[in-house]
């Protein structure tokens, strides 16, 4: 795929609100999920001192990021393209252990505003969905192509969170046996015409959460999370600090829970009358709600609106 590095287009959310939570001094950071380089480039630019490491699947991004940010910050950083379930492999190739981490998660403008990459409902485009498109795994027409009418009520349900799950399923199961789907328009007018238009909610495409449900699965959004939450704290110096910006409720509510689980000590059942489990606290989330945007930033940057930024911070020393 042809990389269009030059206008790489992405205005980073609560970046001043990711400075105010950082630890003292950080002198190793890293960025999961680069993107334009926004929230790098305002980390290396607070912290002077700072090495930054980085990843994304996406190669354009990749790419952006290595020409940003070597310009900029020359022989401060190194930025590979690869998924959260393979960053344990570059963090060994590193040898770092991080102050500062962030993962900034979901999808860029640029994603999102470039019809080729076949993620928006308003630009006609190759149903294609992958932050990495080079990759083999399955696009979203092709995804469409061999999922049952089981997996795809599913997939609506659970990442779209879409009433009319069922609905949408049967109309785009039926097209597929005759005409299968292979563009986003295609995609966004079959969904509208299933959706009558006294329940179409105005400002809002009636396939949005058809696009959410079926981006989060081609991608395997929620399975890369996870396991980005599970390998993390190994990655973190004591004291350090992860921070995560996460844009709809399947993103936030892992976050949140296990920031929770990583701050609970014993989790054994209250009647028992002595720690069974030795599971002990690793650290503590720095607020107790998620920071929001200022009025000001959802105005000048509408995406901001539905951003939730958590804090985790890692013990000094263990118990
Ligand atoms: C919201 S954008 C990040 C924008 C960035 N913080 C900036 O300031 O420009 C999210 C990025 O995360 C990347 N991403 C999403 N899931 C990923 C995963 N599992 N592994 C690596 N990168 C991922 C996407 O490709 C996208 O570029």
């Amino acid at each position: 795929m042809e990389t269009s590095t030059d206008n790489f287009q992405h205005v980073p959310v609560l970046v001043e609100e990711m400075l105010a939570n950082l630890p003292e001094q950080p002198a190793t950071l890293l960025d999961c999920t680069l993107g334009g380089a926004g929230h790098s480039s305002a980390l290396l630019s607070h912290c002077p001192e700072a090495q930054l490491r980085g990843i994304d699947r996406d190669p354009v991004a990749v790419e952006a990021s290595r020409q940003r940010l070597e310009t900029r910050f020359p022989g401060r950083t190194d930025v590979r393209q690869a998924r959260f379930s393979e960053l344990p492999a570059y963090v060994k190739l590193w040898r770092l252990r991080y102050d500062f981490v962030i993962a900034d998660l979901g999808m860029s403008s640029e994603q999102l505003q470039r019809a080729e990459r076949g993620f928006s409902f308003l630009l006609d485009g190759p149903l294609d969905m992958r932050m990495d498109p080079n990759s083999s795994d399955p696009n979203a027409a092709q995804l469409l192509q061999k999922i049952n009418e089981h997996e795809l009520r599913r997939c609506l349900r659970e990442y779209g969170e879409e009433r009319n799950a069922a609905k949408i399923t049967r109309t785009i199961i039926e097209r597929q046996r005759t005409n299968p789907i292979r563009t986003t328009a295609e995609l966004a007018d079959l969904v509208a015409s299933t959706i009558p238009r006294r329940f179409h909610k105005p400002g809002f495409h009636p396939a949005t959460l058809t696009f959410q449900a079926l981006r989060i699965a081609v991608n395997g959004e929620l399975e890369e999370l996870e396991t980005l939450l599970n390998i993390l704290p190994d990655f973190l110096n004591p004291g350090g600090r992860l921070a995560i910006i996460s844009f709809h409720s399947l993103e936030d509510r892992p976050v949140k829970k296990q920031f929770r689980e990583w701050e609970q000590p014993c989790t054994c059942p209250p009647h028992l009358p002595y720690c069974i489990c030795g599971k002990q606290s690793i650290g503590r989330a720095v607020n107790r709600s998620p920071i929001m945007a200022t009025e000001t930033e959802v105005s000048d940057n509408p995406r901001s609106r539905s951003a939730k930024l958590r804090v985790f911070e890692f013990k000094e020393w263990s118990d």
